[in-house]
């Protein structure tokens, strides 16, 4: 028994339930003697993946055939069953359990492989376990792991050089996501207005967020996130938002000429939102008018920075650059960080005590981002990104772009979409059964790609043959079974959660 089973089992009283529910593994009830509503009022949102109903009743329902006709193992059940029970329902996951990655590839615990085009939504760049990035975590975590903000550490310091120096920053301030990212982002944007205005005018203090742009979940950068449903419950919000449609560079002009604007927030490539590219002509007017309204321009390169296009930085590609740059996922290779960079102005209206945070920046995350860093602006690593994304979009195109479904294939590098005419999540379903990951995006009609940044020509033309040979099951009716030998065989069962637009 493993580790991890044991600690599932060990202190737990299970009920001894036979079998699995019509729609996923076999539920286990837990009762540590408090009073609890029943299950079958505890799992009652809909919002929710229905897999995961923890009702005795259900679970003593014959086990489901899977497609494959292989069940969970017991392993799976348990960890599936304990998320059910004890997680606050936020994430609608989809039914694998990965213990393992290599390279490209990762592994679920009944030992089945996937090849992994989400990348952990866009964070394993250097895919899994990357043994430079496993011999800087190692060699750190033995080192210095945490010393908080109070004191210097080195890697900390090393990191935050290197980032000022590749790009057009003059200060850096890390945090520890992508949400804190833009949260300081906003805090930057206000005091440096307030900064402009000691003489007692009104400073500006409003923000432009665009269609489709995904900022973050906390309190402010879920302000600026246009989604209305990751909204509207947790009104009343940071005021102040107005949202434009993302490229319209006539309506954003002019509200960002009405001098109330502290700063524009905009993904130069939208990720969440359905991988849409800014223009150049949009950016750049978005520069100008920011410039002469003494607003700040912000771009959220959260998810298509750091090599993801190409690019270093994705702005790179347009010649247009912001006052605030914010960074995250990627960059500590799977470890979490989150990056503000800005120019002196901007930087030079903070003060000491106006942000900080414990755990932002620490030696361990820091020591882990510079062997990422060093890989991706190793020579040639760029490259062979654009290259790779060329022929992902080459091949995509061959051997998608006749499908009646497929409406575009889209994006820069390796981050790449395919908007269909139909929800994708039958067909990001289907894919997982055949042993591969891929995420959906914009509303749910958009596959998404964004592969390890390391990934072979060879596993790109497999991950385009496993979409094609999946594209079927769009159409009603047509599910295809697997036809891969007994252990390679994915165990889904029929009645997969609804997988909604990954949520990042
Ligand atoms: C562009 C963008 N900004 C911000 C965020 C929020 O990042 P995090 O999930 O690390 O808070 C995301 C997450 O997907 C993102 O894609």
């Amino acid at each position: 028994m493993t580790t991890l089973q044991a600690f599932l089992t060990k202190s737990v009283p299970r009920l001894e339930v036979p079998a699995s529910s019509p729609s996923l593994p076999r539920v286990f009830g837990v009762d540590k003697g408090m009073p609890r509503p029943p299950a079958s009022v505890r799992v009652a949102s809909p919002g929710v993946s229905a897999c995961l109903v923890s009702d005795p009743k259900k679970a003593a329902a014959p086990a489901p055939a899977s497609p494959s006709g292989r069940p969970f193992s017991e392993e799976s059940k348990q960890v599936m069953q304990t998320e059910a029970d004890v997680f606050v329902r936020t994430y609608a996951r989809t039914p694998v359990v990965l213990r393992s990655g290599k390279g490209c590839k990762v592994y679920d615990v009944e030992g089945r492989e996937y090849l992994d085009m989400a990348g952990g939504i866009a964070v394993n760049s250097l895919g899994h376990s990357d043994p430079d990035w496993v011999r800087a975590v190692v060699e750190q975590a033995g080192t210095l792991a945490h010393v908080s903000n109070i004191y210097y550490s080195i890697p900390q310091v090393k990191l935050g050089r290197q980032l000022v120096d590749s790009c057009f920053a003059d200060r850096v301030f890390f945090t520890n996501s992508g949400t804190e990212a833009n949260e300081a982002a906003i805090k930057f944007s206000r005091k440096f207005q307030r900064s402009l205005h000691s003489s007692g005018k009104e400073p500006a203090t409003e923000f432009i967020a665009f269609t489709n742009c995904f900022h973050g979940r906390t309190m402010g950068a879920l302000a600026l996130t246009s989604k209305e449903q990751y909204r509207t419950p947790f009104e009343p919000l940071m005021p102040g938002a107005t949202f434009l449609e993302y490229g319209s560079t006539e309506a954003a002009v002019k509200v960002i000429q009405s001098g109330k604007i502290a700063a524009v927030f905009v993904e130069p490539i939208q990720g969440e939102g359905g991988i849409y590219s800014a223009t150049k002509e949009f950016l750049v007017a978005l520069r100008t008018a920011c410039d002469e309204a003494g607003a700040l321009l912000v771009f959220d390169e959260v998810q298509c920075g750091l090599g993801r296009t190409g690019f270093l930085w994705a702005h790179e590609a347009y010649g247009v650059y912001p006052d605030i740059m914010t960074l995250a996922k990627p960059l500590a290779g799977g470890l979490p960080i989150g990056v503000v960079l800005t120019t002196e102005k901007v930087a030079a209206s903070m003060s000491f005590g106006d942000h900080g945070s414990t755990f932002a920046g620490g030696p361990l995350v820091c020591h882990a981002a510079l062997a990422v860093l060093d890989k991706i602006q190793k020579r040639g690593f760029l490259e062979s990104v654009s290259k790779k994304g060329l022929y992902l979009k080459e091949l995509l195109t061959k051997k998608l772009g006749g499908n009646k479904h497929v409406k575009e294939v889209r994006g820069v590098g390796l981050i790449v979409g395919i908007e269909l005419d139909v929800p994708a999540s039958p067909l990001v379903s289907e894919c997982l059964n055949f042993g591969l990951l891929v995420l959906t995006a914009g509303k749910g009609n958009i596959v998404r790609l964004v592969p390890p940044l390391i990934i072979s020509e060879e596993e790109l033309e497999k991950a385009v043959e496993i979409l094609s040979k999946c594209f079927p099951v769009l159409d009603a009716g047509n599910s295809v079974t697997p036809n891969l030998p007994p252990d390679r065989t994915h165990v889904i069962p029929k009645t997969l959660p609804t997988l909604v637009s990954s949520d990042d």
